[in-house]
């Protein structure tokens, strides 16, 4: 359980709060390229950390990312008109470059010097590996790119796809890092989703639902190691790595692609729940691409030109009650994005974590909480850069492992999570 002040600690993103500072140390996923698909194309609003900004791709393919609002009486520029190296209001004309900086100020003269003095205020945005990455925080502290493997994918090898959330963005990373509850919730999809069938990880996984959490501390964050019982003598091992602050990978099942997530905050009540599949040494199949553009896997279906999904807290998640009787989905909604999300909808925007009971299948939540916040306060009061912030730590994968009993998870399978160019990921 968590004391409120510590649960506003985890919680706020916003500009100022010690978690949101935290945040803007990081690039974070921003857009999925495809959201600003061509050079003068329409500009998109983002919300993130709070913070209301306009996204656009001017005429040179140059990407920008600004305050959402014309700096001279506050009208949103999602209604400008992306034009000639610029965003234009289309109020009374001003013109802003990707940079923020105001280029043309029809209603005064040059010679003033007013228009040069005007500049919103703006990130880098910067596609890589089919996503939009930005970097909110100061520049003197800007890191180098990400290297998360799967954006170092080949197009052919990877899928991305991005939908909200309406809930706390620790809400969401928490289910990320909860490896318990695969064997309750997802069971159907262990058995029926075609890309988790088929691994010999199922049988235990369902063999065996009272699994033991280790974690072990790494560079960028945590290995959360879940052993569940295998042959006599051995134990199975499905290992999350958690790169601070909001990366997580899930243990992979037989040769199908491996996959995660980033849960990105876009304010406080909710987030982006991003989700990636991608394979180190082969194209994607077309049936697998198929599967994940239906929803499959850790995908889902969304609103067509949206990224609401179509199973939604308006619609009950399209709860089938019928399906939840006869075992047909273990919840009675379908798909494993929408069986997390509707869960952690289900708590409210932000839970009161006051009220939990916690048990030992939460120690990585725990070990995670206590590594944010004690990250958090070490910025806030002695400017020390958080966890995560070097590329070089994001080079990590999930593993799902049989070892010999009595051996310490991240020791015995230390090579498996590495990320290594041209070698699978170890899955059974
Ligand atoms: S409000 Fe944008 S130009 Fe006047
Ligand atoms: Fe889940």
């Amino acid at each position: 359980m968590l004391r409120k002040e510590q649960n506003d600690l985890l919680t706020q993103t916003g500009a100022g709060t010690p978690m949101g500072e935290m945040f803007r140390r990081y690039w974070i996923p921003a857009l999925l390229a495809e959201e600003l698909p061509e050079n003068d194309c329409a500009p998109v609003r983002v919300r993130l950390l709070s913070e209301k900004l306009i996204a656009f791709r001017d005429t040179q393919g140059r990407y920008g990312l600004m305050d959402e609002f014309c700096a001279h009486r506050g009208v949103s520029l999602w209604f400008g008109r992306n034009e000639e190296c610029g965003l234009r209001c289309p109020y009374h004309g001003w013109k802003y470059d990707v940079t923020g900086q105001c280029v043309e100020l029809p209603s005064e003269p040059e010679a003033t010097g007013f228009r040069a003095k005007i500049k919103l205020r703006s990130y880098p945005l910067v596609e890589f590996g089919g996503v939009l990455w930005t970097y909110m925080g100061p520049e003197e502290h800007q890191p180098g790119l990400p290297e998360y493997e799967f954006a170092q994918m080949p197009p052919a090898r990877r899928y991305v796809s991005k939908r909200l959330q309406y809930c706390n963005w620790l809400q969401a990373l928490e289910g990320g890092i909860d490896s318990s509850h695969v064997s309750w919730l997802h069971r159907d999809a262990l058995r029926s989703d075609p890309l988790m069938t088929g691994s010999r990880g199922n049988q235990y996984n369902m063999g065996d639902l009272a699994p033991v959490f280790e974690v072990a501390d790494q560079p960028a964050g945590l290995f959360i190691g879940v052993r569940r019982d295998a042959e006599p003598g051995s134990h199975y091992w499905r290992i999350t790595p958690w790169c601070m602050p909001a990366f997580t990978m899930i243990p992979p099942r037989a040769q199908h692609p491996i996959h995660g997530h980033f849960w990105v905050p876009i304010d406080d009540e909710n987030c982006w729940a991003w989700s990636f599949d991608y394979h180190a040494t082969r194209d994607l199949t077309t049936t697998e691409l198929a599967a994940m553009r239906d929803g499959k896997g850790i995908h889902t279906r969304t609103i067509a030109g949206t990224y609401i999904p179509e199973a939604n807290r308006d619609n009950d998640y399209l709860m089938d009650r019928e399906g939840q009787k006869s075992g047909r989905t273990y919840s009675g909604v379908s798909g494993i994005a929408m069986q997390d999300a509707s869960l952690q909808e289900s708590m409210g925007p932000i839970i009161d974590r006051a009220k939990e009971h916690l048990t030992s299948t939460d120690g990585g939540i725990v070990m995670a909480r206590q590594r944010l916040m004690r990250a958090a306060r070490a910025l806030a009061t002695q400017g020390t850069a958080p966890p995560g912030v070097d590329p070089a730590t994001h080079r990590v994968r999930s593993a799902a492992v049989v070892l010999p009993a009595g051996v310490k998870f991240d020791e015995a399978a230390r090579e498996a999570l590495m990320a290594r160019p041209g070698e699978a990921h170890a899955s059974v």
